[in-house]
């Protein structure tokens, strides 16, 4: 019985957190579906992958497969963090795993492709998100792709699956 409401506990606090702030409870995307979200954006040598909301750390260890130069997550679970930080351990010089609200976070200035796995309540203030991140960002054009739901009032350029890509 203890051990049960021990492993519950568990299991509510890695799939929660999210949601206690209005984002996203932790749902892994599929492997299938990140491998399309990697064939979608293009990710390859001279990428810096961003994950808002990295979770288990699967999308940042595709990106860095596909040839990323480095793969950077925000999550607000502080038992994600660890648990992907572990996962990648191997990748340590290459992948940074923040954590806390991604909203109040400064994107890194080399950002060129950006994962999103959002609510779309979450989704509606990425515009804007990304708007006040642009004069410290320095790729002409980023590359967002969406799984799950799309962008509010945006048009996609491209989608593959239920991945949606956008450029900003
Ligand atoms: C649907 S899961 C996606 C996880 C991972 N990106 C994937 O695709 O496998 C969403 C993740 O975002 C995290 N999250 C939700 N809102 C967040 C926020 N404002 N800042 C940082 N992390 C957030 C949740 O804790 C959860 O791990």
């Amino acid at each position: 019985m203890t051990v049960a409401v021990v492993v519950g506990c568990v299991i509510v606090a890695i799939i929660g957190v999210g949601v206690l702030i209005g984002g996203a409870p932790f749902v892994p995307t599929r492997r299938k579906w990140i491998h399309d979200a990697m064939k979608l954006a293009q990710v390859g040598v001279g990428d810096v992958v961003v994950d808002l909301g990295s979770g288990d750390g699967a999308v940042l260890l595709a990106a860095l497969r596909c040839g990323a130069r480095r793969a950077v997550g925000y999550e607000i679970n502080p038992l994600l963090v660890f648990l992907s930080s572990l996962r990648l351990r191997r990748f340590r010089k290459k992948v940074v795993i923040k954590t806390g609200d991604f909203f109040r976070a400064e994107l890194p200035a080399d950002t060129t492709v950006i994962y999103l796995f959002q609510v779309e309540k979450v989704l509606k203030k990425i515009p804007d998100f990304i708007e006040k991140q642009r004069p410290n960002l320095s790729a002409k054009k980023l590359r967002v792709v969406c799984f799950g739901a799309e962008i509010p009032g945006r048009k996609f350029v491209r989608e593959r699956g239920g991945m949606s890509l956008y450029e900003f």
